[in-house]
Order: C-alpha cells, then sequence, then structure tokens
C-alpha cells in the first residue's frame, strides 16, 4: 500500500521508453524491409530537413551501451518497440531470423542488467508491402498484424513478460491517414476510421495470440489520452470538449473497454460501420492485464463557428513542441479513466517533454525545465494513485533523443542528449535527477525469513 510519505507503491515501476524506428537506424541490414516511414522520410518536404530514421541513433549496433546507461539510471523497465518490416520484411511469413536475432540479444542484454523488457509490437513502422496491398484501412493487414505478433511471442515470448499490441492508434490512423503528416501520408478520413477499427481487431487478435503462445504474459495497449477542458461552462463550449473528448479518448477506451463505439459520435459511427463485421467487437474488448497511457498535454477547447476549436493558455508554459505544461490535467485523466473503464492496471507508457536543449561549454546539458516537467508530472501520478487509480509503473519519453517524426531531429524529448554527428551519448541533468529520484524508490527488497522470523 502507498504510505503517506510516498503514495508510490513499493513494486512501483520506473522506466524509460523509446520506439523502433525513432532510435535503430540500421535501415538496410540484416534483412530489414522498407517501411512506411522509409518512404514517407524519401518523400521530399514531408520530414523537417529531409531527415529519417536510417541511422537515427544507431542503437541497432550501439545498444549494449545505452543498456549500460539504463543500469547507471538505476532503470526498471525499458520499454522499446520491435520493427514489424526486420522480421516480416514483407509484412507476412517468411520470418526473417536476423531480424528477430536483434531483439533476442536486446531482450537478453536487458535481462542480465536487471531490467525488465516491456516490448510494443507496433509503433507505426508497418511494411511498405502491406500498405501497397492497401494498409490499415484494408482487414488483411489487421490479418497480417496477428502473424507479426505470432512470430515476435513465439521467439521473446518465453522472456518477455509485458506486451503492448499497438502504440496509440489515434495517432497513426488520424495522423497518419487523414492528415496526411505521418506516414503513410493519406489524406481521407475514411480511411482514418478504418485504419483505426482494423488497429484495434488487430490488437484483439495480437492479445488471443501472445496469450496462446505465452499465458503468463501480461497483454495492453497503449492510447494517447488527454483531458479536454472546456473554456467556459456555457453548454456550447462543454459540448465541444466532449466532442473532442470522444474523438480522442472515447472512440477507443469505448470500443476496448466496453464492446462499443460512442453513441455521440455518430459521423464517425457511419464511416466506420461498413468495416465493423460480427463478432469485432468482442474481439476488441478482449480483457486486457492493464492499459497503457501515453500523455503531454490537455487540450482546451471552445466551440468554433465549424466545431470544436482548440485554445492555446497563453500564461501557461509550452515546450518545444507549443504543447501547454498542465500536470493536473495527467491526475484528472487517470482518476477519470480509473473510473469509467476499471482498467486492472495502467502503465504510464508515455510523459516527457521536448526542449531546445544545448550542450554548453562545460560539455553538459543543462535542461531545468524537463527536470520541472517530470517532477511536476510524477507528483500528478502520486496524487492520482492517492484518489485510487490502479497505476503501476511510469516511463518517460524518451531515454535518448531521438528521430521526432515529422519534425525530423529537431525536438529533443530525451533525458540522454544525442550529438548527432559523433553519435556521443551525454546524460542530461534531467538523467541524474531521474537516476537520484529512482534510488530513493527504488524496490526496497523483501524481507528475508530469517530477518523477519
Ligand atoms: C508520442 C509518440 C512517440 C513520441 C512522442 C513525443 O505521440 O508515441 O513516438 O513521438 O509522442
Amino acid at each position: 500500500m502507498p504510505t503517506e510519505n510516498s503514495p508510490f507503491p513499493p513494486d512501483f515501476i520506473w522506466g524509460a521508453a523509446t520506439a523502433s524506428y525513432q532510435i535503430e537506424g540500421a535501415a538496410h541490414e540484416d534483412g530489414r524491409g522498407e517501411s512506411v516511414w522509409d518512404r514517407f522520410c524519401a518523400t521530399p518536404g514531408k520530414v523537417r530537413n529531409g531527415d529519417s530514421g536510417d541511422v537515427a541513433c544507431d542503437f541497432y549496433h550501439r545498444y549494449p551501451q545505452d543498456v549500460a546507461l539504463m543500469r547507471e539510471l538505476g532503470l526498471q523497465a525499458f520499454r522499446f518497440s520491435i520493427a514489424w518490416p526486420r522480421v516480416l520484411p514483407t509484412g507476412r511469413r517468411p520470418i526473417n531470423e536476423a531480424g528477430l536475432d536483434f531483439y533476442d540479444r536486446l531482450v537478453d542484454e536487458l535481462l542480465a542488467n536487471d531490467i525488465e523488457p516491456y516490448a510494443t509490437l507496433f509503433h507505426w513502422d508497418t511494411p511498405q508491402a502491406l500498405e501497397d496491398l492497401g494498409g490499415w484501412p484494408s482487414r488483411a493487414t489487421a490479418e497480417a498484424f496477428a502473424e507479426y505478433a505470432e512470430a515476435v511471442a513465439r521467439r521473446l515470448g518465453d522472456r518477455v513478460r509485458h506486451w503492448i499490441t499497438h502504440n496509440e492508434p489515434w495517432v497513426h490512423a488520424w495522423i497518419g491517414h487523414s492528415w496526411g503528416v505521418h506516414a503513410p501520408g493519406r489524406t481521407s478520413e475514411a480511411d482514418a476510421v478504418a485504419a483505426a477499427h482494423h488497429l484495434m481487431l488487430s490488437h484483439g487478435w495480437a492479445v488471443d495470440v501472445i496469450r496462446a503462445v505465452s499465458p503468463e504474459a501480461q497483454v495492453g495497449i497503449t492510447l494517447n489520452l488527454a483531458q479536454a477542458y472546456p473554456t467556459s461552462d456555457s453548454p456550447e463550449d462543454e459540448a465541444a470538449a466532449w466532442q473532442v473528448d470522444g474523438e480522442g479518448n472515447r472512440w477507443f477506451l469505448d470500443p476496448i473497454f466496453r464492446g462499443s463505439y460512442p453513441a455521440d459520435l455518430l459521423e464517425r459511427n457511419e464511416l466506420v460501420a461498413p468495416f465493423v463485421q460480427d463478432g469485432d467487437l468482442e474481439t476488441i474488448s478482449a480483457p486486457l492485464d492493464f492499459l497503457g497511457v501515453n500523455n503531454y498535454f490537455r487540450f482546451l477547447v471552445s466551440a468554433g463557428a465549424n466545431g470544436p476549436r482548440m485554445e492555446r493558455h497563453s500564461e501557461n508554459q509550452h515546450t518545444d513542441m507549443g504543447w501547454e505544461v498542465y500536470p493536473d490535467a495527467l491526475r484528472e485523466l487517470l482518476v477519470r479513466v480509473a473510473k469509467d473503464y476499471e482498467p486492472r492496471a495502467i502503465y504510464i507508457t508515455e510523459n516527457g517533454a521536448a526542449f531546445g536543449d544545448i550542450r554548453g561549454h562545460d560539455g553538459q546539458v543543462h535542461d531545468p525545465e524537463r527536470t520541472a516537467y517530470l517532477q511536476s508530472h510524477i507528483a500528478a501520478v502520486s496524487r492520482a494513485v492517492a484518489e485510487g487509480a490502479p497505476v503501476k509503473g511510469y516511463f518517460v519519453w524518451s531515454l535518448l533523443d531521438n528521430f521526432e517524426w515529422s519534425y525530423g531531429y529537431s525536438k529533443r524529448f530525451g533525458i540522454v542528449y544525442i550529438d548527432y554527428p559523433t553519435l556521443e551519448r551525454v546524460p542530461k541533468d534531467s538523467f541524474n535527477w531521474y537516476r537520484d529520484f529512482i534510488s530513493t524508490r527504488a524496490r526496497t527488497p523483501r524481507p528475508s525469513p530469517i530477518a523477519t522470523g
């Protein structure tokens, strides 16, 4: 139980998160196939500065050094994602064993250092071959994902105990298929709605597959969730905020925890109807061991002439992404999700901030804003825990500065600075802060029977 001084239970997990395309590099090695992000980055004008994940942090080769850093940090868990095109270069069998070998080595290295692997199966790097056949708007991609999940679980399921099927299906569906700002760069709302349904369907199938292969596994999904606050208590602003909540949060939470799409989003329901087959919602709502929550900001919403309008609260601090810093929204979100959906457990699978870090004359990176961000958000989590939200762990986004999608390398989220020309790793002040924080809270060893007897 949480104590008065520390609301975090002793077995609370302190971790850090990353994703394959953002850190691995080695884009053309050991038989890896092309992903939609390789194609998107190669398309002029899509990614700032023409950047790509070809080299990224070169984690593929430097992971032993990075695991050593994790150990220095006292990290208890590391969240990483597996690149589907490394395992199945064309999206379906045959398996590329060399691709799986990499994750095999990584998992062993983590375990040898007493760090628990939390593996995400999909963090947006769909094999391009599947996109060419119709991508996520097509049901066949969901079927291919179940095959992929099985191949990975068979190889790693004896050692990986925590699995996350998908990362932020909203972002992948909408930003990638409707806004065209992420790969695969589509611009159709109907595609986004279909992609979202197939992502969730494939999640449900993957849950079954992982449990069949590895019955001890803890399985969940990670959603990007954010509380939507109306700018006033007028019924119009409140309705606008509820709509934003529906489109971003409930569109995923309701099918997963209640087996139905939110009734108030009629337009979306009409768009998704043709893709929903008998039994899909039962599959999607398979009971989960945990919900992963990624949270960075809140929404501030007013009623505009053409629907909800996002407002900016100019007095509050904003990060280098332009995201408002408002930690109490994380508390409120966690308490609300716990109450409305009753997940068995929640992990904060991402939380963190980008700031324009520079390496000083002393060779160090002083990032007091990031430390303050992490402190205030961890404090918000502690208040949520005190109010009964079943939060079991927290993962900083990110361990390393990395490829921030359409922003390329221009946004730095790491607690470790990457000097991209040399790929040198420089732990930032926030790394030292997190290390000290973890060390004061690390699992207290269980008293031995002799000592207590
Ligand atoms: C999340 C993504 C992650 C990273 C952070 C900043 O939406 O899951 O890959 O880009 O935002």
